[in-house]
C-alpha cells in the first residue's frame, strides 16, 4: 500500500493526493481528445475508467508513483492532475506528467503546479533529474 504524500500548496492551488471522489471532476481533463493528445494513453470513456486508475495510482509505493490533484483553491474543485511516475530512488531520478481540463488553459495554472512539484522532488525526494515525455503517436 502506498504512504501518504505531502500536499503542495501554490498561490492558487492545493496539489494533495488524488481520490476516487475527484474522478467526476477530472472526466473534463481525462475525456478530452484535444487534452489527452500526447498523454500515453487513449481519452477515458467513463469516470469509472479514471476511478480505476485512480485506485491503482494510490496502491503504488512512492518510491514509484505517486499522484495529486490539483485543486482550484476558489472553488475546491480538481481541475487537473500532476503525477511522478517511474521513479528511480538509487539513481535520483523520476518522470512526471501533468494535465489540466481545457477550461484552465493559459492562465499560468500549471506553471504554478509544476513549479511545486519540481520544488518538492529535488528538495525533498532529492531527485537529481527530472524526465517528462509526450506520446505524439
Ligand atoms: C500543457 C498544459 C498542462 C499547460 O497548462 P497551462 O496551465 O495552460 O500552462 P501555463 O499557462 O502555465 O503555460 C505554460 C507555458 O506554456 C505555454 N503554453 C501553454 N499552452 C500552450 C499552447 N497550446 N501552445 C503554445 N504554448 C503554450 C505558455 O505560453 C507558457 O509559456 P511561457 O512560460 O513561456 O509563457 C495544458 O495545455 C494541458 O493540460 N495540455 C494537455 C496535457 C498535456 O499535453 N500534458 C503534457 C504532455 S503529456
Amino acid at each position: 500500500m502506498g504512504l501518504p504524500v505531502t500536499i503542495l500548496n501554490t498561490p492558487r492551488l492545493l496539489l494533495r493526493p488524488w481520490t476516487e471522489d475527484d474522478a467526476d471532476d477530472l472526466f473534463a481533463a481525462f475525456s478530452d481528445p484535444e487534452a489527452m493528445r500526447y498523454w500515453d494513453g487513449p481519452p477515458k470513456q467513463s469516470v469509472e475508467e479514471i476511478k480505476q486508475d485512480i485506485r491503482g495510482s494510490r496502491m503504488a509505493h512512492p518510491d514509484t508513483h505517486a499522484g495529486w490533484a490539483v485543486v482550484l483553491k476558489d472553488t475546491g474543485r480538481a481541475i487537473g492532475f500532476v503525477n511522478y511516475h517511474h521513479r528511480d530512488v538509487r539513481n535520483c531520478r523520476l518522470e512526471i506528467g501533468y494535465i489540466l481540463s481545457r477550461a484552465f488553459w493559459r492562465k499560468g495554472l500549471m506553471t504554478e503546479a509544476v513549479s511545486a512539484l519540481l520544488d518538492y522532488c529535488f528538495d525533498h525526494l532529492q531527485v537529481h533529474r527530472v524526465e517528462a515525455t509526450t506520446d505524439p503517436s
